[in-house]
């Protein structure tokens, strides 16, 4: 972690959370062109141009690249720390959470360009597996901020909401 600590979150590093929130969101609303698609070229057919399709693979590489640069920042810039009131344990499990969804958020573009470039079922079965673990450890992940915002009421959202600094 760089010194010194930064005390909250950049307005770039709020901007990119909330935007990985979105086009994540995209990715699953708009997920049936390519399954469709993908099960025609496991059928040895090729399919016809859909935007819909480009879509989903240009959505992954875009998180692919955002959540590299998010990791980045975290690296050079640094995160505030987790709030020192908070039980040990609860901490562990808010490291715990972040980094496997960074890993997924790398993982899934991975597994999903192998699945389609190369007609890889295995990497499909992957890409589909994983995709039900994100969703899981996003649900967890609210639920710890919701946690904080109405039980705890200590005002833990407002670090993802508004920055100090660019
Ligand atoms: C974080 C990025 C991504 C997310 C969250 C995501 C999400 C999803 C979801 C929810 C499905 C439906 C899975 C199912 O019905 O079993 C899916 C299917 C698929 N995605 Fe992605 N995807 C991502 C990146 C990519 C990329 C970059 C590619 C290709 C370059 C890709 C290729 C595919 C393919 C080929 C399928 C069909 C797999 C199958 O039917 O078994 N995905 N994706
Ligand atoms: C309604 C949805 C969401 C809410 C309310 C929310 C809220 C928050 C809050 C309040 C923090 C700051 C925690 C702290 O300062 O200790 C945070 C951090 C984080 N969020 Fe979310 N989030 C949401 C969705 C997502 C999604 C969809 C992802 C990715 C899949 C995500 C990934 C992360 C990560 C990785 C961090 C840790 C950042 C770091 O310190 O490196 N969040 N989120």
């Amino acid at each position: 972690m760089p010194t010194p600590v930064p005390t909250a979150y950049s307005r770039l590093q709020i901007r990119l959370h909330w935007l990985v929130f979105g086009v994540l969101a995209l990715q699953y609303i708009l997920h049936e062109p390519i399954t469709e698609a993908f099960d025609m070229l496991e059928d040895g057919l090729i399919p016809d141009f859909d935007p819909l399709v480009a879509a989903h693979v240009f959505g992954g590489f875009l998180l692919f690249v955002l959540t590299a640069a998010r990791l980045y920042l975290r690296k050079e810039r640094g995160v505030p720390p987790l709030p020192e009131v908070d039980p040990p344990l609860q901490r562990m499990a808010a490291h715990v959470t972040h980094y496997s969804l960074y890993a997924l958020l790398i993982a899934m573009p991975i597994s999903g360009a192998v699945a389609w470039f190369r007609a890889n079922e295995a990497a499909a079965d992957a890409h589909s597996v994983m995709r039900v673990i994100l969703l899981g450890l996003i649900a967890l992940h609210v639920a710890g901020a919701l946690y904080h915002q109405f039980v705890l009421k200590d005002g833990l959202m407002q670090r993802m909401r508004k920055s100090e600094s660019v």
